[in-house]
Order: structure tokens, then sequence, then C-alpha cells
């Protein structure tokens, strides 16, 4: 079963609903998964996921492919947004600025 966590985190879109998108519409391409609630137009950054998803979707998966841990995909998107010097379009929701706890208890 597709996870909860979030795929695109500009706009809280789940791996889950991406993935019934996918069932649903049965898109002839990656980039028409912007018309799933706008994933993928925000920063950019979960958009080679979508096409990993798109990908394993059109090879016949009954899922996907789990996500990185979501702490270190937030992250990885916060980098990502810095580094390019991204300014994020309004309604998508902020990158978290610290990095996550990576300690081991
Ligand atoms: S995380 Fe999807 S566009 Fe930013």
């Amino acid at each position: 079963m597709p996870s909860d966590s979030p795929l695109c985190l500009c706009f809280h879109i789940s791996q889950r609903k991406v993935w019934n998108y996918l069932r649903i519409h049965q898109p002839q391409r990656a980039s028409q998964l912007s018309e799933c609630f706008g994933a993928g137009t925000g920063c950019g950054w979960c958009r080679p996921y979508l096409e990993l998803m798109f990908q394993r979707w059109k090879a016949g998966a009954l899922q996907p492919d789990d996500l990185p841990v979501p702490s270190e995909y937030a992250w990885q998107r916060t980098q990502y947004v810095q580094e390019e010097g991204l300014v994020l379009p309004p309604g998508a929701t902020p990158t978290d600025d610290a990095p996550p706890d990576r300690s081991t208890h």
C-alpha cells in the first residue's frame, strides 16, 4: 500500500494520492501529475520521484517504491531550495530549517 508520507512537500501531496491519481486518471506522461493537486509545480524537488513513480506505475507495479525517510527527504528538499536559491510559489509549504536528528539512542 502506498505511503501517506508526503511526496510533494510544497503542496502536501502524499505518495498515496499520486498513486491513486495514476490508477484512476492513467496519464500518458509524468508531467500530467501536475494535475494531481499541483504536484511538482512548487520547488521541483519531488519531480524525480514523480517520474520514478510514473515509470513504476507504467511498468505495471502494484505499488510505488518507498521514499527516503520523511525527515531526510524534507531536509534534502531544504538543501535543494537553498542551494538553487529558489523562491517558493504562493501556497507552497516553507522548508524546514533544522536538519533531521540522526542520532541513535
Ligand atoms: S516538493 Fe513538490 S514541488 Fe516542491
